[in-house]
């Protein structure tokens, strides 16, 4: 079997994960913050608030908001930020989880919204965000990368745009808060602890060059493999993320990140008990428990901890090199067959590691059962949950087959890929 199904969720958890959560389920459940046996579990937490704050270069941990993934941050973050007769941004190649609520408040009346266009390739000129900004403009919500194309945008750019006027700003990283793109969200962490600068650094005590001149200063984002690289310089408001997709924890869980003063500005958009303040019947104001109501889900948080542990002792440090080497040989090997149709920039320095086509005469879900069935290859047809993408593309409604790719995917893989799409 190969499995090219990574942009989806990533299929095998690292042995030392695996081994960290099943000791946890085989010892004792406790509750975070709701006795005194509910230490652990708040340890716990803490301990993927801290991971977590250092992998993207946060100063406070407790800025680190666990939830049940990028969908419930980003509806979190988009009703917790928008506000009646706000006009609002967001791009044309937007997952349903930022399209759905977005969607919702404008089919209520609540807000104002406009697509910002992206060209069929997925990419996006920054200035379209200038253009596009009113008087009422006060939130431009992007993803980082398509799920459907690949493209990378250029978030820090935009933001910078946004922060010019005032305009709040969320980020949806799921394709991309992993070991192998480097974001840097504080503006204070240009110099702290962000992985980005540790790895330029590194880079150049081997004697490398660093890939922009060193200067680290805000808002950039380079081509090659150092296109992995995002300083949101302090323009980012909230990033969300999700923990079982490049992150290598579970399925459902996740989070987002956020900036000190839209934590004070964002509204909570579930409540409940924090297991803080009880005699009062509003959410606490202070951080985590402002944002997290009810019983945390401590086992998705010990998975993004000990697997964000591994990426940060660099146990992952060379997949994004990887990764642009086997999208690179499966973009060049698919352009050498008739009847193929790539979809996104075509170039996997400006991509993550996922490449969408459609093959003449074929059926997309059609395609994919044939890959599966024939070949034993896992990739995912359809819409992707990106409709929008697919219409900026000229691929909806019949969509397209993505396949995406990971730290296990090898050259052998990519190879066994195109012959049997050659065979199909
Ligand atoms: C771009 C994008 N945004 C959001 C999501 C939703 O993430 P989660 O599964 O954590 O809710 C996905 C997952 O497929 C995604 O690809």
């Amino acid at each position: 079997m190969i499995y090219a199904n990574y942009a989806a969720t990533t299929h095998v958890l690292s042995p030392v994960v695996v081994k960290e959560l099943r000791d946890y389920v085989s010892a004792a459940h406790l509750n975070a913050a709701r006795n005194f046996e509910g230490l652990e579990a708040g340890a716990i937490t803490l301990r993927a608030r801290r991971a977590v704050a250092k992998l993207f270069g946060v100063a406070d941990p407790l800025r680190v908001i666990l939830t049940s993934g990028a969908t419930q941050s980003l509806n979190m973050a988009i009703n917790g930020l928008a506000s009646p007769g706000d006009h609002v941004l967001a791009t044309s190649v937007e997952h349903n989880a930022t399209a759905r609520p977005l969607e919702c408040l404008r089919k209520c009346g609540a807000i104002e919204l406009d697509w910002l266009r992206c060209e069929p390739d997925g990419s996006l000129d920054p200035q379209t965000v200038r253009k596009a900004i009113r008087k009422n403009t006060k939130l431009l919500v992007m993803t980082h990368a398509s799920n459907v194309l690949g493209t990378i945008l250029p978030v820090a750019e935009c933001f910078t745009i946004a922060r010019e006027y005032g305009i709040r700003t969320i980020l949806d990283a799921a394709q991309t808060a992993s070991g192998t793109f480097s974001i840097a969200f504080d503006k204070s962490a240009l110099g702290a602890s962000s992985l980005a600068f540790d790895k330029r650094r590194a880079i150049q005590a081997e004697g490398g060059a660093s890939e922009d001149g060193g200067s680290g200063s805000g808002g950039s984002e380079r081509a090659g493999p150092g296109a992995a690289e995002t300083d949101l310089g302090g323009c980012c408001d909230v990033m969300a993320f999700t923990g079982h997709k490049g992150l290598g924890g579970l399925a459902g869980s996740g989070g987002f990140v956020i900036g000190e003063d839209a934590a004070a500005a964002m509204r909570p958009w579930i409540r409940g008990g924090t297991g803080s303040v009880s005699d009062s019947l509003d959410m606490p104001e202070f951080l985590p428990d402002k944002f997290e109501p009810g019983t945390q889900n401590t086992i998705g948080a010990l998975g993004i901890a000990v697997s964000i542990e591994e990426i940060l002792r660099g146990v992952v440090e060379k997949i994004r090199e990887h990764e642009c080497k086997l999208t690179a040989r499966f973009i060049a090997g698919l352009r050498t067959m008739k009847k193929i149709t790539i979809y996104g920039t075509g170039d996997a320095a400006r991509s993550v590691a996922l490449v969408s086509i459609v093959v003449e005469g074929y059926d997309a879900g059609d395609l994919s059962r044939q890959l599966f069935e024939k070949h034993g290859i896992i990739t995912r047809s359809g819409l992707h949950c990106a409709p929008l993408a697919h219409m900026t593309a000229g691929t909806y409604p019949s969509g397209a087959v993505r396949f995406s790719f990971g730290s296990g995917t090898t050259e052998g893989d990519i190879d066994t890929m195109l012959l049997s799409l050659a065979r199909i």
